[in-house]
């Protein structure tokens, strides 16, 4: 059976990079013989543009009969002035929201060809290699009440930091399970010291972790966590979080390894999984081919992980990236000062090359 998988490309490098991935797909179903249908529909800016919606009709339909789904980037500065529902991050909130992909999966990797990229010393990154697994479909992004009230005297804007016990407790369990096919070490972040919902947050991650005994967990607060992320990356193994923490931390983890460029997500649920970068549209440098398209062709190889259940081709494709890099080949973010930089097709050429002689 073919798997149906909706490519959503989205704006700004979206498209460039989303390209780059189904590239390097179609190279990897043609190389170990698996059957992908692929159909792309318009998101964002893009799907207001075209339909009038970030998450237009059409593509909530096809995401409904995916498999999966990938998803480049959305965010358009031209959606500034559109109102909440009609800007781009709206209709990605709502696609995650109905495909319900609660366990977001940002892993981080430092690459040993990539040591002397980082901003951090090489002694400190060597190594690295953790997980960050970010509630995705609750938490502040999402609670009521939200909204903005505005009378003669003042303003004022309203969101909801809401968690509920079954909501922690269904990704502590996906944390604690990946933990065990790793190094067996959880850190929960939470601001427990100050939040009601963090101390709910760590109570039912407490009690999840006691069904692991195996899995050694250790509660940290998030300002503490961003420090220790810089100081000693190479501590940590799964980073398991709510959903505004995971967003700002994995950005942290970004500058970690070098740039957002490099960093794959999958977000998994009980209906299809959604596969996007962790990087946004980056309207700074949109059109010019020199986007990093390291982040989604990883993607791509979480997808052969997680929904086409053939791990050999999502490790395939992880060789290929290792092997590219380990070349000298740098995309633009990448390269230091004197080295040459190629462009996405450059380096999604070679990705493709390498997989096909593997
Ligand atoms: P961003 O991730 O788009 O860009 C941050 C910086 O990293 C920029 O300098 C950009 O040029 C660079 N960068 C990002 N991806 C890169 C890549 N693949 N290769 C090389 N350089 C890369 O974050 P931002 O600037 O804060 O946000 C821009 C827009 O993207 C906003 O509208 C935001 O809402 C949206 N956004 C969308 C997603 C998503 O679709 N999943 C994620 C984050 C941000
Ligand atoms: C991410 C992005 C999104 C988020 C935005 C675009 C809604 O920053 O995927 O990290 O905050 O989840
Ligand atoms: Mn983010």
């Amino acid at each position: 059976m073919a798997m149906r998988l909706a490519a959503l490309p989205g704006d700004g490098i979206g498209p460039e990079v989303t390209d780059a991935a189904l590239r390097v797909l179609t190279v990897a179903t043609s190389r170990f013989g698996a059957s992908v249908e692929l159909e792309r529909y318009p998101v964002g800016w893009e799907g207001y543009r075209v339909a009038g919606a970030p998450l237009p009709p059409e593509t909530e339909r096809a995401v409904g009969r995916a498999d999966a789904v990938f998803l480049g980037a959305v965010g358009d500065p031209r959606a500034d002035e559109l109102p909440p529902a009609l800007r781009p991050e709206s209709g990605l909130l709502r696609l995650r929201k109905i495909l319900d992909c609660y366990a977001n999966l940002r892993p981080t990797l430092v690459l040993d060809p990539l040591v002397e990229t980082s901003p951090l010393r090489a002694e400190r990154i060597r190594g690295t290699d953790f997980l960050i697994v970010r509630e995705l479909a609750s938490g502040l992004y999402y609670g009521e009440p939200r909204g903005v009230n505005r009378d003669a005297d003042d303003t004022e804007a309203v969101n909801t930091l809401r968690y509920r016990a079954s909501e922690i407790r269904r990704v502590a369990h996906v944390a604690f399970e990946a933990a065990r096919e790793r190094d067996r070490r959880v850190v929960s972040v939470d601001k427990a010291n100050v939040l009601e919902a963090s101390r709910l947050w760590r109570e039912v991650v407490a009690d999840v972790g006691s069904a692991y005994p195996d899995i050694e967990l250790e509660h940290m607060l998030v300002d503490r966590a961003a420090m220790e992320l810089v100081l000693r990356p190479r501590a940590f193994d799964v980073i398991l979080t709510e959903n505004l923490f995971g967003d700002i931390l994995s950005d942290e983890a970004a500058g970690v390894a070098g740039s957002i460029g490099l960093l794959p997500s999958a977000c998994l649920g009980p209906s299809a999984a959604l596969y996007e970068p962790v990087h946004g549209s980056a309207p700074d440098i949109a059109g010019q081919g020199i986007a990093n398209p390291i982040a989604a062709i990883l993607s791509v190889a979480l997808l052969f992980h997680y929904t086409a259940g053939r791990p050999e081709i999502g490790a395939a494709i992880e060789s290929a990236v290792h092997e590219v890099l380990s070349s000298g080949m740098r995309p633009a973010d990448l390269a230091r000062p004197g080295e040459r930089a190629s462009g996405t097709r450059e380096i999604t050429a070679s990705v493709c090359e390498a997989l096909r002689a593997s």
